[in-house]
């Protein structure tokens, strides 16, 4: 297929706090026409328009995909809002770009698969979620290392985000039925999707979790992100998984908004039989000659080295529509999204059986 040259017209359903960070992107990618917004509060979607000089502005998706005439749509709505506007521009035959978590369930998050596989053959459009820490400079070099073989066989990985006080009270985040649970699905997703992407996505076999609710009930918790009303408080507060795969893997994955930790601090680690290797700093871990060595990437950016330190929703965006132009493959493709998903599902039904999940 040939490169699109000519401008690229989106949209933004859901023009709260994520939507800026798509944005932002968008006006770092080469020749994008800032189209349409859509919120169902009126003043969001003008007021984010105004601000950054979309054309339109719409209280309703369908209106505005019948209606706006666009090539690609960002999803910035809440994880229950994620389903139905996905199918209805895919059908259309729009490229979206869904936020994280991808869907309530992997349920929900097949049938968006389902609706693309049906009509991709026809439009030709593409699909992909926003799993932004895979563009990160560390996360990307990493990787390449990872690819080049210098950790040899990968078979144990540890993703520990872990936050001592840090429950986003705001919107729908602590509702089961509006955001499909807690920090597993909030930022559990975004751990399982960067060690995963990081290991080569070995099929999974089997997923053991266990996840608690030992804050979100209570009163008065400390919490400098906000209140919430600890009776309509449904969701889990910490989780923690081993996931194995079909090639011997592990992965061990621990999450909380709540915990009684040290300190707060996020942990991807990839152990194999050449090297190990951590993100943040970057740092690989091996053995030469007799001695254990550690190879460091120094934080600044120094001579011949990547410079550009622009957040990673920027090279998110900036890849994505790099992809609808040259019509290849974005780098986080959907049926991965959809295995993240499984395992969110996976974490909670085998922490109510006490058993693990088999794929
Ligand atoms: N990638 C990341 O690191 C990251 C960070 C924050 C949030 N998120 C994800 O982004 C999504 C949105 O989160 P947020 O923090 O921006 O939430 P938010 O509550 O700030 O914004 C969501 C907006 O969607 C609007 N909305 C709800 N239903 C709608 C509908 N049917 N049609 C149009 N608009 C609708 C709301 O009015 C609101 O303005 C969530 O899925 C969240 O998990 C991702």
């Amino acid at each position: 297929m040939a490169r699109i040259e000519r401008p690229l017209r989106v949209g933004v359903i859901g023009t709260g706090g994520i939507a800026n960070s798509h944005i932002q992107g968008y006006l770092k990618a080469e020749n994008v026409e800032l189209h349409a917004t859509c919120d169902v509060i009126e003043s969001r979607a003008k007021g984010v328009a105004e601000k950054y000089g979309f054309k339109h502005h719409f209280t309703s998706w369908e209106e505005m995909i019948k209606t706006a005439d666009l090539d690609a749509v960002s999803i910035c709505t809440p994880p229950f809002a994620h389903i139905e506007p996905t199918i209805g521009a895919l059908e259309a035959g729009l490229h979206v770009m869904c936020e994280k978590p991808m869907a309530l369930d992997s349920a929900q998050a097949q049938q968006m698969i389902d609706v693309w596989h049906r009509v991709r053959g026809t439009h030709h459009n593409l699909f992909s979620v926003g799993f932004q820490s895979r563009f990160g400079r560390n996360a990307q070099t990493l990787k390449r290392f990872i690819d080049a073989g210098e950790l040899g066989d990968v078979y144990y990985a540890k993703a520990a985000y872990l936050r001592r006080r840090g429950v986003p009270a705001w919107g729908v985040f602590t509702s089961k039925a509006l955001n499909g649970g807690g920090p597993m699905i909030d930022i559990g997703v975004h751990a399982l999707d960067l060690s995963m992407w990081l290991m080569g996505h070995p099929p999974v076999t089997s997923v053991f979790g266990v996840s608690f609710t030992k804050f979100g009930n209570r009163p008065n918790v400390f919490n400098p992100w906000g209140k919430w009303d600890p009776a309509k408080y449904d969701v889990e507060d910490s989780a923690f998984a081993l996931i194995r795969f079909a090639n011997g893997a592990a992965l061990q994955l621990e999450v909380s908004w709540v915990l009684n930790l040290p300190k707060s601090s996020t942990e991807t680690l990839i152990c194999g039989t050449e090297g190990g290797a951590q993100l943040d700093p970057l740092a690989i871990f091996q053995e030469k000659h007799g001695t254990i060595v550690d190879v460091v990437v120094p934080e600044k950016a120094t001579e011949g080295q990547d410079a550009s330190r622009e957040p990673n929703h920027v090279h998110q965006m900036i890849a994505w529509i790099e992809a609808i132009r040259e019509g290849t493959s974005p780098l986080v493709l959907p049926e991965q999204a959809l295995t993240v998903s499984k395992i969110v599902d996976a974490v909670y039904t085998s922490s109510e059986t006490g058993v693990a999940v088999q794929f």
